[in-house]
């Protein structure tokens, strides 16, 4: 099918109508000509497809968030990237009019439809939409650096590059995602059954806004358009802050993968090095923990074997040091700190008593507060997966847990024994998957939460915030993503070594059970891949042990 000459940029719907009208010519003139064309998109989808992403055109299409709203007229294309934070049912709309014996379509539109026409009516699936949660500045530069903004004339809208931020921000579970950024998606031809709840994507499609959205409800005239519209969801939001986006095309993304990366990195052992000197000097100067926090941030879930989450590799650093009055402890701002400038997504959690007791962190639906619409109102827990979280337990003062408090620990606790978190729907509560590494900053009284390694940390200096040159703070995100990434195997004359060492630590020592040898198994393969090893080699389990070695005699001078 040959491309309609158009502006697909400017005018998207040009493009889509005049594929409609070629495809109409050639099924007409059978009688269910109208029906056959709404199962398929005409070359749609393909024709975008090419021009965006083989002939780079992506770049300039405008990111919703990133203009001013009035600046983008209802009917270009934009392009949005958030993450999916609730599904609706489908949506029935006027696909295709008769006017004057020609067959028209209105998909991808809100636009309206003449009165007293023949109408056929199609469906579509709603998404509601929002920016990734806990998303780190650099992040967001990356994706929106290289995008040429056709209307971005004034200085304003230049972004000043900021690699190191002065602040963290930390969830905050009081006011859910701003509505303002956030989109509804719809989406058409069954092109979401990729798609679940809290995955990331990156739409392209037609805007649409309110003005528009007002005379089309209201001019719709047909009596079976209007009984199938009864309930429907878009209208129930304000769209006065909400958008409508109609998707064309997207792609998946992930919560830690970076986009565009270079070739392989030179010496991935240098980067290592260079890497683990700045995380021991963020510890104040604690090597052993440095190692530690390598391995937890390149963990995670890789496989599932009910109930376990394989991979996952949480963190405990113990004997730090409460903040004075209540504010972040040293440790928790300095780690959270540099993970917000090393890994995409994250967010530092201030486990107070006060906080733990007012806010509810896991996701629940709130039916009250919509007549037709069901939106989640999120908890801080709604993340995608790969958002890293620590844990501040310094700030947990004495004091009684209430019924929310132990709910949130619960919700806790169940994100770091089998990484699932409960969504609450008020009628029915519901496990999802997820992958949430976390990382808790403790003083060491009680111990509440089970992290899968405790390291007491030994700071011979003041924990330091992270100062790097950007060049080096690329290569580190660089090196982190792609050995996160990595598949690693344990070839069987390695797996046989392994076990003859386990049965010899058990023999040594009574306690070593299957939970610690789960543990030296996630380590050595977290320690092969920092060394962009894809086997287990004798000389990376000997490491990993010694580092166990090491670990727990600090814990055997801490109890004693
Ligand atoms: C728990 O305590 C907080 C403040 O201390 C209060 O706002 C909240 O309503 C209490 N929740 C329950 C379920 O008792
Ligand atoms: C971390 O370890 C300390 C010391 O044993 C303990 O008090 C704390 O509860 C632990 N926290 C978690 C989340 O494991």
């Amino acid at each position: 099918m040959v491309a309609p000459a158009v502006d697909l940029l400017r005018n998207p719907l040009g493009a889509v109508r005049g594929l409609f009208s070629i495809a109409a010519m050639a099924a007409s003139p059978a009688p269910a000509a109208t029906l056959e064309l709404s199962g398929g998109d005409w070359g749609v989808k393909g024709v975008f497809d090419k021009f965006l992403y083989e002939e780079g055109a992506i770049a300039q299409v405008p990111h919703i968030g990133d203009l001013a709203r009035d600046s983008i007229p209802s009917g270009s294309l934009v392009r949005f990237r958030g993450m999916i934070q609730d599904m609706f049912d489908v949506e029935y709309y006027v696909g295709a009019y008769k006017d004057c014996n020609t067959w028209q379509t209105n998909k991808y539109t809100d636009s309206p439809v003449p009165q007293d026409t023949e109408q056929q009516i199609w469906d579509r699936r709603l998404l509601y939409c929002v920016p990734i949660p806990g998303e780190n500045q650099w992040m967001k530069n990356r994706w929106h650096s290289n995008a040429v903004q056709p209307d971005a004339t004034s200085q304003s809208l230049k972004r000043k590059r900021e690699d190191v931020p002065a602040t963290v921000e930390s969830m905050d579970c009081d006011s859910p995602t701003k509505e303002q950024n956030s989109c509804l998606v719809k989406i058409y031809d069954g092109n979401d059954a990729d798609l679940k709840l809290n995955d990331i994507a990156e739409f392209v499609g037609i805007v649409w806004k309110e003005s528009e959205l007002v005379s089309s409800s209201a001019s719709d005239s047909s009596a079976l358009a209007e009984s199938l519209m009864e309930d429907d969801t878009s209208l129930q939001l304000p769209s006065s802050t909400v958008p409508r986006l109609h998707c064309i095309t997207m792609r998946k993304l992930s919560a830690y993968s970076i986009p565009s990366q270079p070739g392989a990195l030179a010496d991935i052992c240098s980067v290592r090095e260079s890497l683990l000197c700045k995380l021991q000097s963020v510890l104040g100067e604690d090597r052993l923990a440095a190692e530690y926090l390598l391995l937890h941030l390149l963990s995670k879930v890789y496989s599932r074997v009910e109930p376990l989450a394989v991979g996952k590799f949480s963190l405990n650093f113990s004997g730090c040091q409460a903040g004075a009055d209540g504010s972040a402890s040293l440790v928790a701002s300095a780690v959270g700190h540099a993970i917000s400038v090393l890994l995409p997504c994250s967010q530092v959690v201030p486990l107070s008593l006060q906080d733990l007791n007012s806010c509810l962190i896991a996701p629940r639906k709130d039916y009250a507060t919509n007549r037709f619409t069901y939106r989640l109102v999120t908890g801080g827990l709604q993340l995608a997966s790969g958002t890293h979280l620590t844990l501040d337990e310094t700030a947990l003062n004495t004091g009684r847990l209430n019924e929310t408090g132990v709910k949130n620990l619960q919700s806790l606790k169940s994100v770091m024994e089998s990484q699932k978190v409960d969504y609450d729907f008020q009628y029915y509560q519901m496990e999802m998957p997820t992958d949430l590494p976390v990382l808790v900053v403790s003083c060491g009284k009680s111990r509440i939460l089970p992290a899968d390694a405790l390291v007491p940390l030994r700071c011979s200096a003041e924990a330091a915030r992270i100062h790097a040159e950007a060049s080096d703070l690329s290569k580190w995100r660089i090196y982190l993503s792609s050995a996160r990434e990595a598949d690693h195997v344990i070839e069987p004359s390695m797996q046989k070594i392994l076990e003859e060492d386990l049965v010899a630590a058990r023999q040594k020592d009574r306690t070593v059970g299957s939970e610690t040898f789960h543990r030296w198994l996630t380590m050595a393969r977290l320690l092969s891949l920092s060394y962009g090893e894809r086997s287990l080699t004798r000389e990376r389990w000997e490491m990993t042990k010694e580092l166990e070695m090491r670990c727990a005699a600090r814990l055997r001078e801490t109890t004693a």
